[in-house]
């Protein structure tokens, strides 16, 4: 390979950036194999890491009831492990084996892969499940690649899951919540069926991470030790006898490293503003006039979208130059369409060097090929619910060093690669914490609970966790599932609410609405509304002021949730044109989906017995009645979420803006940090220029202004508050007003 110029240089000399090096090491291998060559997929399965050493982790999946296998991104773990137990016989006599994932494109991605390996039609042997989208066939699937809350949910019907002989929970080390849930459910499923397999993964990179990933590996691998006799991690056990359990210690194996080395740069001095100095770095390697492609890592959609923007200016003016590559930035974010993300995984054609500017999606889940460079802003947004007020907060915050050590290693596929951090050495070491948070400790656990509560366990508090939540957010929880009616007094499942409300696929606010509008008339229009809220966007990204013009035409003073009821209407008496929703500015994949939705939640309620019915069908466009019985539903279950207008001073948004934003503070705090909690209507809201006096939300978020932002919002009469939700209003202080 041709020397590459230190980047140190590089950068200097092109934009004054300057980035002071550091080799991380890491144990440079034959390459994999090699970009230009299509290897005959059996050929490239071979090749993987994991292919020498199938055998042992069979005899360790045989022997012990719990195997965690440590292993780097791209080693194989998640496509060639379930083939290998296929292979072994675990999906003889009908079972089935499970790979739970925490996002929902790994699972389909995957899946798809595996389908291919296998040279079988997706959704025949090879499976996968994500809320609302089931592509398995029962009977004929044999490796069901899921999401890790699909399979929870699962467990509330089969809650041994008996229809699977392995469990495998993959991206272990992402310690999402479902993921964390699901391992303590699991401990107590393989007390009751000891001949349950279940296999943890987890990704690591570089001997660094190696350490503290193993760390964290023993850690799960101790939680899973239920035998009475101590043994170090890692013991390995005689196979069982015949019709005899296996043993239940776990096992522990790390599959060595083909990693390439990874040479990591740092800023000399930090950047404030690391999108611009990404879209600088980039530039400066693809004027190296090396090949490979490179991935930048962003905490956003729009931030990804911006990049690109900039990259295809950038792009626009080398065309003359004589580069042998050709500059192709692509994004890459949970939210893109799918066909825009199958660009990104595409191979990048001969003389096209791609930019993939992508959020932290990027940073295990998805296998990307040959990119040789990665610029790591070292930030990513941050999801936080505070029990305090109740309400979450999006912020943007640095990563852990945990992740950029995974970041860094997505260059080290194809070659040795290079990493550029946009921080100072000094920045990284002493900003960046060592791991990350698991999610279990900074979100809303409602959901949660009451999954656990509807598989029996009552004693919330003495439940396994791999990592206790804070004690304020189990409070929370319970309070605002009794305030729903899910809970009784002594905080047990209540019947008929709470029972149903688990049942359904749902957060307890959606859930309860529905279960509204069965008894007030009106299942049709919330179906409708609960669908819709349950899909990315209604509304297409792009220009803003068109977008915002196609909005006002369906725009009403009730809110956003009556608003999607018009865009629904009218879809529908377009025969659900396709050609309607894009003049309309609507994306019609959505809607195509929340129908789907719709159409499943309709099952749903039909076997929780509650008959379809609706409000504003045959009802005049001006009857106000009807559709205050609607919006009443909508209330009931989102009453938690009430916000009054206060007459504090309006601020103004930006400078572009001319309305200004009026404060709005939550009803339900009596004071505190939840009655200093500033809100305010979101820009993308129909209400945004509106001032409506009370409303609820469905979502509201504490951007890096401090405010929070309410979206999906439904304005409502004072009165409802009070005849909704009496135990929760009628002895509220702001009560007084509340009757004025
Ligand atoms: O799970 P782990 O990160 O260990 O690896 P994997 O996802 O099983 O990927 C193993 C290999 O399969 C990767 O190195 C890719 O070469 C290939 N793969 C792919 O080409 N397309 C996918 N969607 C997934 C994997
Ligand atoms: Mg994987």
């Amino acid at each position: 390979m041709a020397a590459f110029k230190r980047p140190g240089e590089l950068s200097a000399s092109a934009f004054g950036l300057s980035f002071a090096d550091r080799d991380v090491g890491g144990a440079a291998a034959a390459p994999i194999y090699n970009m230009n060559e299509r290897l005959a997929l059996t050929e490239q399965r071979r090749r993987l890491p994991i292919y020498a050493h199938r055998t042992q982790l069979l005899y360790l999946i045989e022997a012990h009831a719990t195997t965690v296998v440590v292993g780097e991104t791209g080693s194989g773990k998640t496509t060639q492990l379930p083939q290998y137990l296929h292979k072994a016989g675990w999906t003889g006599g009908g079972r089935m084996v499970a790979c739970t994932q925490p996002r929902r494109v790994a699972a389909m991605t995957v899946a798809a892969r595996v389908a291919e390996e296998m040279g079988c039609r997706l959704g025949q042997e090879v499976g996968y499940a994500i809320r609302f989208e089931d592509v398995s066939t029962p009977g004929v699937t044999r490796l069901r690649f899921c999401t890790d809350g699909v399979l929870l949910r699962e467990m509330m019907q089969d809650p041994l899951l008996q229809k699977y002989s392995v469990i495998m929970v993959d991206e272990a080390h992402e310690r999402s919540l479902a993921t964390d849930v699901l391992l303590g459910l699991l401990k107590k499923v393989q007390r009751r069926r000891p001949d349950l397999r279940v296999i943890i993964s987890s990704a690591t990179i570089e001997a660094e991470a190696i350490a503290s990933a193993t760390i964290e590996a023993e850690a799960i691998a101790r939680f899973f030790d239920t035998s009475n006799v101590r043994r170090p991690v890692g013991h390995v056990e005689a196979l069982p006898a015949e019709g005899q359990p296996p043993s239940r210690s776990p096992a522990l194996m790390s599959l060595e490293g083909r990693m390439h080395s990874v040479q990591v740069h740092y800023l000399e001095t930090s950047t404030s503003n690391y999108l611009q100095s990404a879209v600088e770095a980039a530039v400066a390697i693809h004027k190296e006039d090396q090949p490979g492609d490179i991935l930048i890592f962003l905490t956003g959609q729009d931030e990804c979208e911006a990049a690109v923007k900039l990259l295809e200016e950038e792009g626009r003016r080398l065309q003359r130059s004589r580069l042998k590559w050709r500059l192709q930035p692509v994004a890459l974010y949970a939210g893109l369409p799918a066909s825009h993300q199958l660009a990104v995984f595409e191979p990048s054609p001969r003389g096209v060097r791609k930019v993939i500017a992508a959020t932290n999606i990027a940073e295990t889940s998805v296998t990307l090929e040959g990119i040789v460079y990665v610029i790591d802003s070292c930030f990513a947004k941050q999801r936080c619910y505070n029990p305090l007020t109740g309400l979450e907060s999006l912020l943007i915050a640095p990563i852990s060093k945990a992740s950029a050590q995974q970041r860094a290693g997505r260059a080290g596929r194809v070659r040795p690669g290079h990493c550029f951090r946009l921080c100072s050495e000094d920045d990284y070491e002493s900003k960046l914490p060592a791991t990350t948070v698991p999610e279990m400790q900074r979100s809303d656990l409602a959901g949660t609970v009451l999954q656990l509560k509807s598989l029996g366990i009552d004693n919330i508090m003495s439940f396994e966790w791999l990592a206790p939540p804070p004690a304020e957010t189990m409070v929370r929880a319970l309070e605002m599932l009794h305030a729903l009616g899910a809970l009784d007094g002594d905080a047990r499942l209540a019947r008929p609410y709470g029972t149903q409300m688990a049942e359904l696929p749902l957060d307890p606010p959606l859930a309860r609405m529905l279960l509204a509008s069965g008894e007030m008339g009106c299942t049709a229009e919330v179906l409708t509304v609960v669908a819709m809220l349950s899909v990315q966007s209604v509304w297409a990204p792009g220009g803003r002021r068109d977008v915002d013009d196609a909005k006002a035409r369906f725009a009403v003073a009730e809110g956003d949730l009556i608003s999607y009821l018009n865009v629904w209407k009218a879809w529908e008496e377009s025969g659900r044109s396709k050609k309607w929703a894009i003049t309309n500015y609507v994306m019609h994949r959505s809607l195509l989906r929340a129908a789907d939705i719709r159409n499943q939640l309709q099952a749903h309620l039909r076997r929780l017995g509650i008959k379809p019915s609706s409000a504003l069908e045959g009802a005049s466009a001006f009857d106000q009645e009807a559709l205050a019985t609607v919006r009443k539903a909508l209330a009931a279950g989102l009453f938690i979420n009430a916000a009054k207008l206060t007459d504090e001073l309006q601020v103004k948004l930006s400078d572009q803006d001319d309305s200004g934003a009026s404060i709005y503070r939550l009803v339900r705090s009596a004071g505190g940090e939840a009655a200093a909690a500033k809100l305010r209507i979101h820009h993308s809201s129909v209400l945004f220029r509106c001032r409506p006096q009370w409303v609820c939300f469905y979502a509201a978020e504490q951007n890096d202004t401090g405010w929070y932002e309410m979206r999906d919002i439904l304005a409502i009469e004072s009165g409802w508050l009070t005849e909704l939700a009496p135990h929760m209003y009628r002895l509220a202080p702001v009560n007084t007003q509340m009757r004025r």
